[in-house]
């Protein structure tokens, strides 16, 4: 069944290609086919498609188990998703979503030769979590068709998608993205091209200070996270979550308002950066602030 969503006074996007079968990028080609959106899910090879698709599979499964959605949804889902190695798959896309790592050269590549391969129509988004969207746009030759659509983790659970407008981003561009965010369930709010955007220059500068808190010896990790989970009632507490998005991003995103500010306020804390290191990311290596299996 292919929809075709037509998109109130932006455009219709019928096909999405995300390039990056991450964490990220799996769970927005989940949450977009599970909206009906066609979908080609683009990495650099096989081995990355397949466990990609089979995170997929079991998130569709939990939904399924907790009747979120019925079998036949998430089979549905499953079928319009295809992968691929190569990028010239996203000439047929409407919208390209991109979820690489957070390396800015890496990032100007990829939208110079998206501008190069994608028809005149296509919007090119960014989930980027911390770069600035317009000098991301500056690759290309349509800054007014590139924007960030920054989703969070888990994708397939949590509500928002930040959506950022670099310096030239046309007003339908933004139109057509907030209406395909909320076409995949997500409330879609949106932010202006300032470091950290929203979501991260509030969040990561109290994660930092968590850290700041565990190094100076305040308080232990346990006291600390739990103090910010039965305190403020946050599902997690700053410790977890920081190892849960990774140390070596929230180190980044401190970084870049530092440098995006000039204040020190936004100073790394050093423990943060000898986590980092030391190769101590969180819970993808195994071990942060916690030990996973
Ligand atoms: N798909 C489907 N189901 C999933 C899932 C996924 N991707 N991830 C987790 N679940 C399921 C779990 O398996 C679990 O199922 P069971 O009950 O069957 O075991 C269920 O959801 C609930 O999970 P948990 O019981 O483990 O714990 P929870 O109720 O606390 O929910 C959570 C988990 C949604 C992650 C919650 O802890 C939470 O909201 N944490 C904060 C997350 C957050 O702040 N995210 C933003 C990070 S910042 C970011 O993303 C932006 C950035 O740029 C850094």
């Amino acid at each position: 069944m292919i929809v075709e969503h037509l998109l109130g006074e932006g455009m219709n996007i019928k096909t999405i290609a995300v390039i990056g079968a991450g964490q990220m990028g799996n769970g927005i080609a989940q949450v977009a086919s599970s909206a009906g959106f066609q979908v080609v899910l683009i990495d650099m090879n096989d081995a990355l498609l397949e466990k990609a698709m089979a995170t997929i599979q079991f998130s569709l499964g939990k939904l399924v188990s907790k009747e979120k959605i019925s079998q036949s949804e998430a089979d549905d889902s499953i079928a319009r998703i295809s992968t691929g190695t190569d990028r010239s798959l996203c000439q047929n896309a409407d919208l390209v979503v991109e979820a690489i790592p957070e390396v800015l050269e890496w990032k100007l590549d990829l939208f110079k030769e998206l501008d190069s391969i994608c028809p005149d129509h296509t919007i090119l988004a960014t989930n980027t979590s911390s770069i600035s969207i317009t000098k991301i746009a500056g690759a290309t030759r349509r800054p007014d068709r590139v924007i960030g659509m920054h989703f969070m983790n888990p994708v397939p659970l949590m509500k928002l998608v930040e959506i950022i407008n670099g310096e030239e981003t046309s007003a339908e561009t933004n139109a057509t993205i907030v209406q395909a965010a909320e076409s995949m369930g997500k409330v879609p709010l949106t932010s202006e091209d300032f470091p950290g955007f929203i979501s991260n220059r509030i969040l990561c500068p109290m994660l930092n200070e968590a850290i700041f808190c565990l190094q100076e010896g305040v308080a232990t990790r346990e006291a600390i996270d739990g103090i910010m989970k039965l305190g403020m009632n946050h599902p997690m507490g700053p410790l977890a979550l920081a190892d849960y998005i990774g140390l070596d991003t929230v180190l980044h995103i401190m970084d870049v308002l530092y440098d995006g500010f000039g204040d020190s306020k936004y100073r790394a804390a050093p423990l943060l950066r000898r986590m980092v290191d030391a190769g101590l990311l969180g819970k993808k290596t195994g071990r942060g602030f916690y030990t996973y299996n």
